[in-house]
């Protein structure tokens, strides 16, 4: 409340021409301040589950901060939306001071802690040049044991390298991704203390999170790209992103069994379960990252954080780059690039499984984690007493 009565007597003194007050502290400590204005004006209630999030309270500390961060889905409605928006005096900008705390929730609780600081570097540049490198390192690897230039040898993987070799390389750093976002969410998780989850909430997190429900502007006519229209663009196109992926991963998912359960090995048929699920997946994966760095570099400027565009397109080249090798592999598997394109892929593997837990994928755990204590919260009782939401 002291602070809500600082902010009307800072803004007394603005309209009589003062100075504007030193800039907040912290990332944290500006969500607090644009939130507290919020709070006061209520305007965007409808927008998403930020603004009944932040009716549920008074004050905003760090860990608050970071799950409404989390939470919001830098949709920009509420910017456009904003009478006291930049270059109002109070400067409200929530999708930027949210995203702004959003890369430090990654960082803050990255395992092991020190490899936090990598998120700083997970730009655009480190993800080509990571799998420019493994790419180079494998071909060269290939091109020293007389592997690189082969007669077709119809698709024949494991002959290039040994499928041994493959699952010794892949496996471990995979697990270790999975650990790594794992640790991270859970020590997340213990800090809001949100409560047990009823099967209720679990449903409803996993549909808000599966349906991007808060991509929709609240009144699903979708977000602000880059000016006052709305669209759904935004949101198909994240869609076909995921859910390409998630085919891509079905795929893997089905030749694993295939590879051990049944002792059937790859190359696989064309109309095979796991050769016709990778290539719809392959195809989002090309058309969803596209669509979305061409979002990107159309937004509004002032609904980004310019620092964390690299974090943003290192992700959506390196799905770009992974799977339209996998398509070139694919398409040319029976010739004698087959080698070095299945290099090249590999390389391109690799650097998406080391840049997982420590790019914005980590974004995929963090949104959900939030999106469930917002269920779980949102059925208990508001501890202001205030009525319902
Ligand atoms: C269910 C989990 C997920 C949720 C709730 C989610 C939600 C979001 C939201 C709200 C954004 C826009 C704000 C931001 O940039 O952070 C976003 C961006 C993005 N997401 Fe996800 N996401 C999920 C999983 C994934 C997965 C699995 C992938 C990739 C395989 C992915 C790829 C991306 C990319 C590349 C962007 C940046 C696109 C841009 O330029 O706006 N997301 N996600
Ligand atoms: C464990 C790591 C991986 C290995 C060993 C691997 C290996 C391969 C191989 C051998 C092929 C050729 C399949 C064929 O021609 O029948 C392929 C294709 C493909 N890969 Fe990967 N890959 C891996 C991970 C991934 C990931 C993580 C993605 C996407 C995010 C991906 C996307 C694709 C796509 C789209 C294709 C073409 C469609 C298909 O054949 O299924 N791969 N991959
Ligand atoms: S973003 Fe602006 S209009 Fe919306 S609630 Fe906050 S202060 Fe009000
Ligand atoms: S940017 Fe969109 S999702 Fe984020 S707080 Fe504003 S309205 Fe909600």
């Amino acid at each position: 409340m002291q602070r809500l009565e600082a902010l009307a007597r800072e803004a007394q003194a603005l309209a009589g021409g003062a100075a504007a007050a030193a800039p907040p502290a912290s990332a944290e400590d500006e969500v607090a301040r644009v939130l507290e204005i919020c709070n006061a004006c209520r305007y965007c209630e409808g927008f998403c589950a930020v603004f009944p999030a932040m009716t549920r309270r008074l004050a905003f500390p760090a860990a608050d901060a970071h799950y409404l961060a989390n939470l919001c889905h830098n949709c920009g409605a509420c910017l456009h939306a904003c009478q006291y928006a930049p270059p109002h005096a109070f400067g409200v900008n929530v999708p930027r001071a949210m995203a702004r705390v959003r890369a430090r929730t990654y960082a803050a609780h990255a395992w092991p802690r020190p490899l936090g600081r990598l998120y700083e570097r997970a730009g655009l540049a480190t993800a080509l040049a990571l799998a420019a490198g493994l790419a180079f390192f494998l071909v060269l690897a290939l091109a020293r044991n007389g592997t690189l230039r082969h007669a077709p040898l119809a698709g024949d993987f494991y002959a290039v390298f040994p499928h041994g070799l493959m699952v010794g390389l892949f496996a471990p750093v995979f697990l270790f991704a999975c650990a790594a976002l794992g640790i991270g969410v859970a020590r997340f998780w213990r800090g809001q203390a949100p409560g047990a989850a009823s099967p209720a909430a679990l449903r409803e997190a996993a549909g808000n999170a599966l349906r991007l429900t808060y991509l929709d502007g609240g009144h699903g006519d979708g977000c602000n790209d880059e000016d006052d229209r709305f669209t759904l663009r935004r949101r198909r196109f994240h869609h076909v992103t995921f859910y390409g992926f998630l085919l891509c991963f079905a795929a893997t998912s089905v030749a694993t069994v295939y590879h051990y359960v049944f002792g059937w090995q790859a190359p696989y048929a064309l109309s095979s379960v796991p050769v016709v699920l990778g290539t719809l997946g392959g195809i989002g994966l090309l058309i969803g990252p596209a669509g979305l760095w061409w979002l990107h570099a159309r937004r509004h400027p002032l609904h980004r954080e310019r620092a964390q565009d690299g974090l943003d397109r290192g992700l959506l080249a390196l799905l770009f780059l992974v799977s339209a090798t996998g398509l070139a592999l694919l398409a040319l598997r029976d010739t004698s690039a087959m080698a070095l394109l299945l290099a090249v892929h590999l390389g391109c593997v690799m650097a998406f499984f080391l840049t997982m837990p420590y790019g914005k994928f980590a974004h995929a755990v963090y949104r959900v984690a939030a999106l469930l204590k917002w269920s779980i919260e949102r059925r208990q009782p508001s501890r202001l007493m205030l009525g319902p939401e």
